[in-house]
């Protein structure tokens, strides 16, 4: 079967709201998302910046961006299913939106920032996945950053059937010259957060996660051009 066809089965069939904020687990893993987008965009003039959110799903992280000062002038999304592209333009509509697939687009600007958050561990399809990247970073413009947020293991083994985990080295063979910065264990693993919740414990999730020995190894990734 074709990999965006599978996508769109997978998708389709998933529950929708499993990724609620009413959601303990959600609801943490996003202050973690909002605390290190801060550290990461502090030295950024956010007023300046213009995004690409290339596999922008319901526009949940770039809610987050436009909550931390991103205007939605300077915003362009990319989805490829519909149901997704439908509501990440009900939700968002005044940024620029296109539907369909990233690597069929033909973009006329380049971009300060550049995100792919969750998106390349859902192509399956090695060479599709390389190839988006790749036309990420052409898309990024002199001096701009991309922020990747993915599951890696150099093997690249399937995590199930709709997901493949990454290889960091590979990721960075395209990127050189550039500056690459790891951002290392931000998340508790999901099994203890859940699990802390459950205890009615979700208060000491923060600290926790301070810890780091309990989070996942995913890192944030940020590639400066
Ligand atoms: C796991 S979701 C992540 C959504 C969003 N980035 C977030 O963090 O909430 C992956 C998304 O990437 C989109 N996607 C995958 N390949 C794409 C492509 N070639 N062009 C556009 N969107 C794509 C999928 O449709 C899906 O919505």
């Amino acid at each position: 079967m074709d990999d965006l066809k599978r996508m769109e089965q997978f998708y389709d069939a998933r529950k929708k709201d499993s990724w609620s904020l009413f959601h303990c687990y959600p609801f943490f893993l996003d202050s973690a998302q909002t605390e290190i987008l801060t550290t990461i965009l502090k030295e950024t003039d956010l007023e300046k910046t213009t995004l690409l959110d290339i596999g922008a799903g319901e526009g949940n992280f770039l809610l987050k961006l436009m909550i931390l000062g991103l205007s939605p002038q300077n915003i362009t999304a990319v989805e490829y299913l519909e149901p997704r592209f439908q509501s990440l333009t009900q939700k968002l509509p005044h940024i620029t939106s296109h539907h369909g697939d990233f690597l069929k687009l033909e973009l006329t600007t380049k971009y300060t920032l550049i995100t792919l958050m969750a998106v390349l561990t859902s192509i399956t399809d090695n060479t599709l996945r390389y190839q988006l990247f790749s036309k990420a970073l052409e898309t990024l413009d002199e001096g701009g950053s991309l922020i990747l947020y993915d599951y890696f293991d150099d093997r690249e083994p399937l995590l199930s059937e709709n997901y493949r985990a990454l290889s960091l080295k590979k990721v960075l063979a395209y990127t050189d010259g550039m500056q690459v910065h790891l951002l290392k264990n931000v998340y508790l693993k999901s099994a203890y957060a859940k699990g802390l919740c459950k205890l009615g414990l979700k208060n000491l999730i923060p600290f926790v996660q301070s810890l780091k020995i309990f989070n996942a190894p995913y890192p944030f990734i940020v590639i400066q051009k």
